[in-house]
């Protein structure tokens, strides 16, 4: 090749309008929304990066092969063209459709899981920690030094901390269920897990007796990183590479709402014959049947085909590459984000940039309400109002304070993205105006999704 401009590998056959709305509108709005970036109307948004889950483009395959949904009520032909196309990704024998990535999680720990027992993992997503506290179980995370630092430049800062793991199966014999890794690791940055990684934790565990399962949610993703990253895998195809993550796991957990490139839509799969059975009687229970599980037959066609199609190197590389890109002119600009950029998103170190909000006034939240107010665009903040609610009621800060911005898949160009980066540059020249939130409401659980805010300081940006 020639040509280094790395193009979207489509063109777009149907599009859906965006809006804008002007600042006193967006004043407006995030304060009938509580300041939570949640709580607003879609339509209000310009660019919505709130989350790249269920958000993405199907494509003309997907949608003719929705067409081709079965939806018999038992032993639908999508089901097992759905199960086909997970088992020749993962090579799990059982395999149960759920309606999204928790209910796999509640499903497997509800058969799995026993108070006070613990589960490590890299880092818990935060319904999978929900979903583990739910149980009264531990969920644990163990990071390695360079994950817990957005500045150090690593190739696989997502990985599990091999050290503290065994450390902590020898401590805690017959009191651990199961060892969980996320790939990509979302809460540490979208930072990818070697092969060699995945490979250790699988003989540890093995060393144990304790099976290992992937929350593989952005399998893809972190397939193409070790594709590009790991020694010994720039030959092999994203779909090699990922059987290969897969043969070291005992069991997955899935959203099919990211890298099934589905709206909807999640499966569990495992290949213990009596969990599998004991979790299909919990599906029947809440979800469905275990040949549809509480999805329509269309959407078992649309995951079957999207999980062929996100294998595919040029989707890859185009998908890393954006995110990629706007991480250069972000880190150019001298705007603190977690290094090297994730598959799935920027992260935003609003620690840094924002020094002059203390944690207890949740400066990445803060931050992702002033980006809102600037430009339209909606974030997510990843910091203390997501993590630093205990189990008990008691308040601790985050680790980090990011602003994640996740991208959809195949649905926003390059010029947003150039949008975007001026927008944030913008925003970091009047840094020193964005000034802390403090909480009026707060639900018992996973508070961020509904809880009610206002300006510590009289505005959320000094006019
Ligand atoms: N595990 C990970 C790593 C996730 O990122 C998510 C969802 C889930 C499990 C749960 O899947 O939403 O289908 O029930 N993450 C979305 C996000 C919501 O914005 O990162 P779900």
């Amino acid at each position: 090749m020639i040509f280094k401009t790395i193009i979207e590998p489509f063109r777009i056959k149907t599009v859906e309008p965006i809006r804008h709305t002007n600042r006193a509108e967006r004043e407006e709005a995030i304060r009938k929304a509580g300041y939570n970036l949640f709580l607003l109307k879609a339509e209000d948004v310009l660019i919505d990066l709130l989350t790249d889950s269920g958000t993405g483009a199907m494509s003309a395959k997907q949608w003719s092969g929705m067409m081709q949904g079965d939806e018999s009520y038992a032993g639908a032909r999508s089901f097992y063209r759905f199960e086909s196309a997970v088992r020749n990704i993962t090579g799990f024998k059982h395999i149960i459709p759920t309606h999204q990535g928790r209910a796999a999680e509640r499903i497997l720990f509800g058969n799995a899981l026993k108070p006070g027992q613990i589960v490590p993992n890299n880092t818990h997503f935060d319904t999978t920690r929900a979903n583990v506290e739910y149980r009264q179980a531990q969920a644990l995370d163990l990071r390695t030094a360079e994950g817990k630092q957005p500045h150090v430049i690593h190739p696989f800062k997502g990985n599990i901390n091999l050290d503290e793991l065994e450390q902590m199966l020898e401590q805690n014999l017959g009191n651990v269920p199961m060892v969980m890794i996320t790939v990509t690791n979302n809460s540490g940055g979208g930072q990818p897990v070697s092969m060699e990684n995945i490979r250790s934790a699988h003989a540890l565990c093995r060393q144990y007796d304790i099976p290992l399962f992937l929350d593989a949610c952005r399998f893809a993703e972190n397939a193409w990183f070790i594709k590009m990253r790991e020694k010994g895998y720039a030959d092999k195809t994203p779909l090699e590479i990922a059987q290969e993550m897969f043969s070291y796991a005992d069991g997955a957990t899935m959203s099919a709402k990211k890298d099934g490139m589905a709206n909807i839509g999640g499966f569990l799969a495992l290949n213990d014959d009596d969990l599998a059975s004991r979790c299909k009687n919990m599906l029947i229970l809440s979800e469905g049947f275990p040949t549809y599980g509480g999805l329509a037959g269309y959407d078992l066609e649309a995951i079957a085909v999207g999980l062929e199609e996100v294998v595919n190197e040029d989707y890859l590389r185009y998908r890393i590459r954006t995110v990629e890109y706007l991480g250069e002119r972000l880190t150019q600009a001298g705007i603190p984000i977690v290094r090297p950029p994730g598959g799935h998103a920027i992260y935003i170190d609003a620690l840094s940039m924002l020094p002059h909000i203390p944690q207890s006034e949740y400066p990445a939240w803060a931050l992702s309400l002033a980006l809102y107010l600037v430009g339209g665009v909606r974030s997510v903040e990843i910091g203390s109002m997501m993590f630093g609610q205990q189990p008990d009621g008691t308040e601790k800060p985050a680790e980090m304070e990011l602003v994640r911005l996740a991208f959809p898949r195949r649905v926003y160009t390059q010029s947003h993205i150039d949008y975007l980066a001026e927008v944030l540059l913008h925003l970091n020249e009047i840094k020193e105006t964005i000034r802390g939130v403090r909480l009026v409401e707060s639900p018992p659980v996973l508070r961020h999704f509904t809880a009610r805010l206002e300006p510590a300081h009289g505005q959320l940006i000094d006019s």
